[in-house]
């Protein structure tokens, strides 16, 4: 039987207006949605008469569910300590260096049992569909071994089944040349190509392939090497490019065609060029900047005016970002990006869906798009940033479902 829920008593809508340019929003004023089988049928003035069940929205604003389309859920202990080392001034790659970082992530990874690991992650992303994220990308990259890597993305597959929030999964088995490779890097290379790659592949546990590649971490022939292997067995390629050095991240992406490159914060004239001409998704982690306590930031405008279609992601992981908020990453791109509202909703709903190749049917609402949508107690679109650091969601629901509901919820 198809269920139809009505959503009404909607202050105001909002979506990405897909037939205008980058940042173009469509607002509806007091709509009503109709929802059948968890996908949205329609959505606009007339009321909706003909239904089973119906939501009172209370007065809020409704958004799309946020697409999270970086981040790094699957870990094992927190590094707070590490954050304290920054705040007394040690930096990102110094703190790397005398033994934190994603090493440091992945000796205790491998030491941790898979059920400990999965409660915990299960815990964490709960966190996403409570702050309005109802889709992420999720990378591997705390393994390290094929076991490990392989650990990793079962426990994203597993939780993507099991738990209301949408997780596609990255492997990311060359974040970090681990611990017993230092002398022979390249054997850490012909594992992941010759290994882990078909391994990951054959029993389908991901969808794309990322790299880290930065300056001591993977160099630019080797990110060609894992994502040609990766190619060949159907992994669509990601990089972390460009993050802490200029380094021919981006111009690799958009010659490799990318789905995205992402980080940026010293991309060259030429790398936002050449991914413009490619229409490779730039996301941008500006909660990863605050969180380093860096100064510089992605050029956001420089990338906008070249026409690229940019996105904005939490880069969620225990080192360099430790938050789910998607909310909180639109107040610093705002103020630091100079993004305006309207592009924070193309670069957290319909952008990065398209960098997951998911914009047919999710990140944005629309007739024909999944019911994937956030109740938020906020008067306007402009509101949400400036009213920072709290939670506004009142409701998130995933393919029609209720999934998240405060208890301060007006109406129903
Ligand atoms: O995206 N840049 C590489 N990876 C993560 C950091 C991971 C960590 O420090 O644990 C990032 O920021
Ligand atoms: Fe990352």
């Amino acid at each position: 039987m198809n269920m139809r829920l009505r959503i009404h008593n909607i202050l105001h809508a909002y979506t990405a207006d897909r037939d205008g340019g980058f940042g173009a929003v469509r607002r509806f004023d007091n709509p009503q949605l109709l929802i059948e089988d968890g996908v949205i049928q329609y959505i606009g003035d007339d009321p909706v008469n003909n239904y089973d069940m119906s939501i009172d929205a209370g007065g809020c604003c409704l958004l799309p569910g946020f697409v999270d389309a970086h981040t790094h859920p699957v870990f094992s202990k927190t590094r707070e300590s590490e954050f304290i080392m920054r705040v007394q001034g040690k930096d990102y790659e110094e703190i790397a260096a005398s033994g934190g970082g994603i090493r440091n992530s992945a000796r205790h990874f491998q030491q941790t049992p898979k059920s400990e690991i999965k409660e915990n992650t299960r815990r964490r992303i709960s966190f996403f569909l409570e702050y309005g994220t109802t889709t992420i990308e999720a990378k591997s990259g705390y393994g390290l071994s094929t076991e490990d890597e392989i650990k990793a993305l079962e426990i994203i597959n597993e939780l993507n089944a099991e738990t209301a929030l949408e997780m596609l999964p990255t492997f990311l088995g060359a974040h970090e040349v681990p611990d017993d490779y230092r002398r022979n890097r390249k054997a850490y290379v012909d594992k992941v190509c010759e290994e882990m790659i078909p391994r990951v592949a054959e029993r389908n546990l991901a969808g794309f392939c990322d790299v880290f590649t930065e300056k001591g971490v993977f160099d630019l022939l080797e990110t060609r090497r894992i994502l040609e292997a990766a190619a060949r067995h159907g992994l669509k390629a990601r990089i972390h490019a460009d993050e802490l050095h200029p380094f021919g991240g981006a111009e690799l992406a958009a010659e490799m065609r990318a789905l995205s490159a992402d980080h940026l914060v010293e991309i060259s004239d030429e790398g936002i060029r050449k991914m413009a001409e490619a229409g490779v998704v730039p996301i941008l982690l500006p909660a990863t900047t605050f969180f380093l306590r860096k100064e510089k930031y992605a050029p956001a405008r420089k990338m906008i005016e070249a026409g690229c279609q940019v996105a904005l992601a939490t880069d969620f992981n225990p080192g360099s970002s430790m938050t789910q908020n998607m909310q909180l990453v639109w107040t610093i791109a705002a103020l630091k990006m100079g993004l305006m509202p309207g592009e924070l909703l193309w670069a957290t709903s319909i952008n990065p869906a398209r960098s997951l190749e998911a914009d047919n049917r999710i990140g944005c609402v629309e007739p024909g798009m999944q019911a994937d949508l956030i109740l938020m107690e906020i008067p306007n679109l402009e509101y949400l940033p400036y009213h920072f650091g709290i939670n506004h969601v009142r409701m998130t629901m995933k393919r029609g479902k209720v999934v998240y509901k405060n208890p301060r919820m007006k109406g129903e």
